[in-house]
């Protein structure tokens, strides 16, 4: 007996309708609804693609771009409604289509499958979240850089070990995340370059008999070229995996800074303040100020990895071409990328916001023996002392000071000269936390002037981008 709920796209070869699980378990319009635009995109450029090359005729084909164009009002303006049973974005849109035109719209799946249609569709939306990561990136950058610039001569405490290790400046740790994010951009642009090619027009795994232009296709969607195997065009997604692990690195990034922003918000370092905009009180403890988008930042990389793995996990081991496993390629990518693109728009205000206290920051860069290799260098600088023999006598002298509880900067010349009698009093000269950040001056070192010239070449070579984009 034939079910007339039988699908409507396949259903010559059916006669039942699908089991209730059977349709929850398919279906992906829930997800993959978010690649509507994309879709209508890549229908629009093949119903031309067809009309070009004779396949279909031209007032088919206007057909078919009128009705689209339509469709993407409705999806925009919210009025469209996804109907489960018709299982994805893709047969959802077709059918629309058919109500809306008739016939015509029967055509326009020639010489494609919904193979070719979702992997295209797919590479077009993660193309699309890579350029607005770029964006929000350099946002990011600017911001850092403009509190550089504002910070390059305040003095905090370098740390490795979380231990105080040697005075920095606060412009020159916050343009190390300057880097950072250069690198993640150039990591995304080149993930952008390799997933530019369009695998539209590979239809079900074969390719097709009809004389289609896949260079048309590619063109006109903004692909450098048609992917060259249509069994490789249907059934890889290294391209999501490749963005995947550029997204994973860049929110390990954005995590390092926002724990940073919650150590120095603590009560015992104090380092800096951020404004009622970018944290929130207790229900019950009054006195809490809490730096929860910082923490949330810091908490993205969770999902942005577990996608990336996830992913692997699916892909791993899938014979060529296609399998319905790669359905469960769109959610959770879907999910992490719009998670990173969040945190990167959440860093960019914190970044705009935060104000260092720099008197906390000057006093505690002086604490922990900060500046001991300031005095072991001057030993060597001095008094030609090997850097070994200079590092051994440094020890003994903060040893010295440690037992009387003084800073080196405070330690009388007298107790020093016990440990080594040549010193003299123009040591004293490199002690200060000040002066330790001024003498380092190597290309890439914290000196004030370094950290005010790297902030200006930042802001020249944003700009610069920006204009060749
Ligand atoms: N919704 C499917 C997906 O996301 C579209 C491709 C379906 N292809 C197929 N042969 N059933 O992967």
């Amino acid at each position: 007996m034939t079910d007339k709920k039988a699908n409507a796209m396949w259903g010559g070869r059916f006669s039942q309708s699908p089991a209730e699980i059977m349709q929850e378990i398919n279906a992906s319009v829930g997800f993959d609804k978010a690649l509507a635009p994309q879709d209508i995109r890549a229908s629009k450029a093949h119903a031309a693609m067809l009309a070009d090359a004779g396949i279909i005729n031209k007032a088919d084909a206007e057909e078919i771009l009128k009705g689209l164009d339509a469709i993407a009002t409705q999806i925009a303006d919210g009025s469209f409604e996804f109907s489960r049973a018709l299982e994805d974005v893709h047969m959802n849109v077709e059918s629309r289509l058919k109500d809306a035109i008739g016939t015509p719209a029967g055509r326009l799946h020639t010489a494609r499958s919904r193979n070719d249609q979702v992997a295209t569709d797919f590479r077009l939306w993660v193309r699309d979240a890579i350029d607005t990561f770029d964006a929000g990136l350099l946002a990011l950058q600017r911001a850092l850089i403009a509190k550089a610039a504002a910070h390059a001569g305040t003095v905090m405490p370098g740390f490795t070990h979380l231990q105080p290790a040697q005075p920095v400046t606060f412009g020159h740790h916050l343009l190390a995340y300057v880097e950072m994010f250069a690198r993640d951009r150039g990591r995304f642009s080149d993930a952008r370059k390799r997933l530019n090619e369009s695998p539209l027009g590979s239809a079900a795994l074969a390719g097709t008999s009809f004389p289609i232009d896949r260079h048309q296709t590619a063109e006109a969607l903004g692909f450098d070229r048609p992917m060259a195997n249509s069994l490789d065009g249907v059934s890889d997604r290294d391209f999501a995996l490749e963005t995947l692990s550029a997204a994973t690195i860049c929110a390990v990034h954005l995590s390092r800074l926002a724990e940073e922003i919650v150590i120095w918000m603590t009560p015992q370092f104090g380092f800096i303040r951020l404004s009622d905009k970018f944290t929130t009180g207790s229900s019950i403890m009054p006195q809490k100020r809490n730096p929860d988008a910082a923490e949330l930042a810091r908490a993205k990389v969770g999902r942005v990895a577990g996608a990336f793995q996830g992913l692997v996990m699916v892909m791993k081991g899938l014979p060529l071409a296609y399998s319905k496993d790669m359905q469960e390629d769109k959610e959770q990518t879907f999910d992490a990328l719009a998670s990173l693109r969040l945190a990167i728009a959440a860093m960019t205000g914190m970044a705009e916001d935060m104000e260092p206290n720099a008197d906390v920051m000057r006093a505690a860069a002086g604490r922990g023996y900060s500046t001991a290799t300031d005095l072991a260098d001057w030993l060597v600088r001095e008094l030609k002392l090997p850097f070994r023999e200079a590092h051994h006598v440094t020890g003994s002298i903060v040893k010295v000071a440690e037992d009387q509880g003084l800073d080196l900067e405070n330690l009388p010349l007298e107790a020093m000269q016990k440990v080594e009698p040549r010193i003299t009093k123009a040591v004293f000269s490199v002690l200060s936390v000040e002066n330790s950040v001024k003498s380092r001056v190597s290309y890439g070192g914290t000196a004030p002037q370094n950290v005010a010239k790297m902030a200006e070449a930042w802001s020249k070579r944003l700009e610069k981008d920006a204009k060749t984009g």
